[in-house]
């Protein structure tokens, strides 16, 4: 599975640490940026640079990264297509997959251990989405995505 990554300065640290392990393990990872923890930049800019490659690639799975994971998600979800979750454990991960069919990623920088955060991206992609009962509610949100909106209907 390939996988594209991308943090501001808050999710800088883990971002190195996640490339480094999931490469390990036999996982393509693209970076897209950023290059280092010392300067600010804007976490849209980065998760926009993910979620417009997920969205292009559909074999491709994103990972967005910030101090939090609220703004890189928040980002990332305004771009039609993803499915963001901010997860914070095995459990939220593998939900995210099962029954949201997420195709990005969203963790803490400061807020999620190394350790932990790694479980969470390997659970999510190992997880399965299980479609079924699920699937009327994927179909709900994407037509929240639809100008004229036919959500509810
Ligand atoms: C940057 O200081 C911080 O606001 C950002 O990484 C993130 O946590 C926002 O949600």
């Amino acid at each position: 599975m390939k996988i594209v990554i991308g943090s501001d300065h808050g999710g800088f640290r883990l971002k190195s640490f996640l490339i480094h392990a999931l490469t390990l393990k036999g996982h393509e990872v693209e970076d897209l940026g950023t290059d280092s923890s010392d300067h600010a930049v804007d976490y849209p800019d980065f998760a926009a640079a993910v979620a417009h490659k997920v969205v292009a690639d559909p074999t491709t799975l994103g990972v967005v990264i910030c101090g939090t994971g609220i703004g890189a998600s928040i980002a990332a979800n305004k771009v039609a297509g993803v499915r963001c979750a901010l997860v914070h454990d095995g459990y939220t991960a593998r939900m995210a997959r099962e029954h949201n069919d997420a195709n990005v990623l969203a963790l803490g920088g400061r807020t999620t251990a190394e350790e932990v955060a790694l479980d969470c991206v390997v659970t999510w992609l190992n997880a399965i989405y299980q479609g079924g009962r699920h699937q009327p509610r994927l179909d709900k949100i994407a037509a929240l995505e639809c100008p004229l909106g036919s959500a509810g209907k």
